[in-house]
């Protein structure tokens, strides 16, 4: 099957190849001493899951590893923007007895941002979301700033987290720009369909557009998901996403389609916490440590530029 898309320049996403030469000094060496972020009191990364196509799996993938990161000591924070509430009521939140969400959070001048959080599991808060047709419009029809309203509400607690997963909408509106000014990556969910790359080109044109004007360095990472191994397709489609982004953007892990996955989240929790031996929490624990090499390689990248222009 030809490649029939093709990626605006996203070159300049590349990730650092890491160092071939065995040397322990360089940022991205695989050798250099293995500092985990915990203890070193720096600012929470974050990671946003967004892609404009529905049911690619960004709940699920934000909800697997938040708790992932929870149990592994990291002090984490989930942010539900989607009104669906699918995080939410994921992780066990009843969306009808909801009143400090999101999206209040976001329209609301100056409030007390720790008093949304919910103390979900140890280690792990969320900042849930339900449906509020009314808020929604009240924060589409802002007329300014209002791209930056969750940077501006997280700032004074990012100090308190390690790491803050957000799970967006599956549309390009103020709640889901408002997740890409902040984050740190933004991880694009790529289901094995053939439509997965179909809206792509929009996507990433809005990603550049929010790089440019707000986050310059801002990563993208994309995330093969609802894998099958057995079907040429799903091989095909995983081919065109890394010709489509090039191999540096694309995970090496992959999420593969396991009922087990959707029947946890039926029972409000992640699968890696109901079925501790399955092969879909391999999956996810794989990620969880790929996402924590790219932390920690970003970590030693940032202490190489801070020491040179001292
Ligand atoms: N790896 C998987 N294997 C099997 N089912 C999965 C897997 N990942 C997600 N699902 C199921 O697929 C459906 C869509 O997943 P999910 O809600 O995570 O997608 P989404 O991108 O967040 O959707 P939306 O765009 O509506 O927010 C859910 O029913 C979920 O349980
Ligand atoms: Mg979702």
């Amino acid at each position: 099957m030809q490649n029939r898309y093709s990626a605006p320049s996203v070159v300049r996403y590349a990730r650092a190849t890491p160092c071939q030469s065995g040397c322990t000094a360089c940022a991205t060496c695989p050798a250099a001493p293995n500092t985990t972020l915990k203890g070193l009191g720096s600012m929470a990364h974050i990671f946003t899951a967004t892609n404009a196509k529905g049911g690619c799996g960004k709940t699920t993938v934000v909800l697997n590893l938040a708790v992932c990161f929870a149990r592994a000591g990291y002090r984490t924070l989930a942010i539900d923007l989607d009104q669906q509430g699918n995080l939410s009521a994921g992780l066990g939140v009843d969306l009808n007895q909801l009143n400090c969400t999101a999206h209040r959070l976001l329209i609301n001048e100056a409030p007390e941002i720790r008093r949304y959080f919910l103390e979900i599991r140890p280690n792990l808060k969320l900042l849930p979301n339900t449906i509020d047709i009314e808020v929604d419009d009240l924060l589409e029809a802002k007329k300014v700033n209002r791209e930056v309203l969750l940077r501006r509400q997280l700032k004074p607690i990012l100090p308190d987290f390690d790491v803050v997963l957000i799970d967006t909408p599956p549309a390009m509106r103020a709640a889901t720009v408002n997740a890409l000014v902040v984050a740190d990556t933004v991880i694009i969910p790529t289901d094995s369909s053939s439509f997965a790359l179909l809206g792509m080109n929009q996507l990433l044109k809005t990603i550049a557009a929010i790089s440019e004007t707000h986050n310059p360095a801002l990563k993208i990472l994309v995330l093969t998901t609802m894998f099958n191994n057995r079907q040429n397709l799903d091989k095909i489609i995983r081919q065109q996403v890394e010709e489509f982004f090039g191999p540096s953007l694309v995970l090496e892990s992959i999420i593969h389609r396991y009922v087990g996955v959707a029947e946890a989240t039926a029972m409000r929790k992640g699968v890696v916490e109901s079925s501790a031996m399955s092969p879909a929490t391999f999956d996810f624990m794989k990620l969880f440590n790929e996402l924590k090499r790219e932390m920690i390689n970003e970590q030693k990248r940032e202490g190489a530029v801070e020491s040179i222009h001292r």
